[in-house]
């Protein structure tokens, strides 16, 4: 697939199956994700890899953050619900922003670069034929979501990026660039 037609035409995937992607095709989505523009090529980009079994650990995680983010433990029905949440897809990327101190490039930057990276990895996914969802939630600002992923606490949660085989594409909306853009000054 030729670059624009990945740009045009990549849309999310909200259910994926086995298999996960191979090994190779991760590693290309990730080089996509280090091409990110980067303001003083701080590299400020982490990835975890999520798979298997570890994503039962990682659910786990989830309903953690969720309960001490609540204050009380969740209704044991929606703890189960959210603990199988990871259970969506055969492989997760996390991608998390690694904040450096830089008095050039505020952190507000870096996290533009992180969700930048994150985006490339989503074209690239798609170019590969890899179905891709990225998802989120508030749990994602907790620091005990860092924690428990290993992230110290200079890192910021960019998006959980589920990844398998695509079940069910949907069409890409048709959208005109001219609603979008405007010459300036008009
Ligand atoms: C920062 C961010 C967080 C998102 N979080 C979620 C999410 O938690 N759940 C979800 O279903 N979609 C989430 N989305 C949106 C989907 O990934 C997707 O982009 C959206 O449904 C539009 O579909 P499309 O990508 O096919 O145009 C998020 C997107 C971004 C950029």
């Amino acid at each position: 697939m030729d670059a624009l037609s990945a740009l045009h035409n990549r849309v999310s995937v909200n259910i994926l199956e086995e298999p996960a992607p191979t090994e190779s095709q991760v590693n290309d989505i990730v080089r996509a994700g280090l091409r990110a523009c980067d303001h003083r090529n701080l590299r400020p980009w982490s990835y975890l890899l999520i798979e298997g079994e570890a994503r039962h650990a990682f659910g786990t995680l989830m309903a953690d953050v969720m309960e001490k983010q609540r204050g009380t433990p969740l209704e044991p029905e929606f703890r189960r619900k959210i603990q199988c949440k990871p259970l969506r897809a055969p492989s997760i990327i996390v991608v998390a922003a690694d904040i450096k101190e830089h008095d050039k490039v505020p952190e507000a930057e870096q996290i533009m670069s992180g969700a930048a990276s994150a985006q490339m990895m989503m074209v690239a996914a798609h170019a590969l034929g890899v179905g891709a969802i990225w998802r989120s939630g508030s749990i994602m600002f907790e620091n005990a979501m860092l924690e428990g992923l290993g992230l110290s606490a200079n890192h910021r949660l960019i998006g959980f990026l589920y990844l398998g085989k695509p079940v069910v594409t949907k069409l890409v909306p048709e959208l005109d660039p001219d609603d979008f853009l405007t010459r300036w000054p008009s």
